[in-house]
């Protein structure tokens, strides 16, 4: 048996979606419900439904073999998890955005004050460029910061730009971009090899026509990941 945590939230539709393309009967699995297991015995899978940030702690710990979760969270955690597979959908971008006409104006020679619930991709990026930042962690609703006067820019995901537009936010740098990506337990990944491969096949195949349509298809492990592979 499986154990797959999926993010509650806008990636949740859409990883239902893959699994059903994918030939996985997960009828009756909603994020709408207040249930937060969803055994299936005829797949061999449960799923677990659970906040988007939690998605790398479950996988990093095993509380679940795999997972779906944005590239943006698992940037922020930089978590211990290997990451086959670039989903594609929740397509968004991390950005830093300020209020209409404060953009161009250069502020950057003062320190200046950043909302975010990605206080440590802000970090590093403002490190990066030797700028140097007050950090003020929200957990949600980051647009009203500048609007309020709280800060003065913010740093958040962008993915249609009507929130910013909503209030009077312009976007002036993108950070990075984000798509949804089925991340696995390595542990699991030897332990459950099998089921684990199987699953990651019958995903890849499911978006194949948009991953050959875009020209991509890549694999890759998250930063530490990497690090750890590269002193192994
Ligand atoms: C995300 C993000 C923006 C919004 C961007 O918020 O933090 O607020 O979506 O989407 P848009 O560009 O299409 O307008 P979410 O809905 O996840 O809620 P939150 O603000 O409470 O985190």
């Amino acid at each position: 048996m499986l154990t797959i945590a999926l993010s509650k939230g806008k990636l949740i539709e859409s990883a239902l979606e893959l699994f059903r393309r994918a030939g996985y009967g997960v009828a009756g699995l909603s994020g709408e419900s207040r249930r937060l297991v969803f055994a299936c015995p005829d797949i061999g899978m449960t799923f677990l439904i659970v906040r988007p940030s939690d998605v790398p702690t479950y996988v990093e710990y095993g509380g679940a073999d795999a997972g779906i979760v944005g590239k943006d969270v698992l940037m922020e955690q930089d978590s211990d998890v290997y990451e086959p597979l670039d989903l594609w959908f929740g397509a968004c971008r991390i950005s830093v955005a300020a209020l209409m006409g404060e953009g161009l104006r250069d502020r950057l020679s003062s320190k200046i004050r950043i909302a975010t619930k990605y206080p440590k991709i802000t970090e590093r990026f403002f490190n990066e460029r030797g700028i140097s930042v007050e950090i003020i962690k929200l957990y949600g609703s980051i647009e009203l910061a500048p609007v309020v006067g709280l800060a003065d820019r913010i740093v958040d995901l962008v993915e249609t730009g009507s929130t910013l537009k909503a209030h009077d936010l312009v976007e002036v740098e993108v950070i990075a971009h984000s798509t949804a990506r089925f991340i696995v337990n390595r542990a699991s990944l030897r332990l459950k090899h099998e089921p684990l491969v199987e699953l990651i096949r019958r995903l890849r195949a499911a978006l194949e026509p948009r991953a050959s349509m875009l020209g991509k298809g890549r694999s890759s492990t998250t930063r530490r990941g990497k690090k750890k592979a590269a002193r192994a």
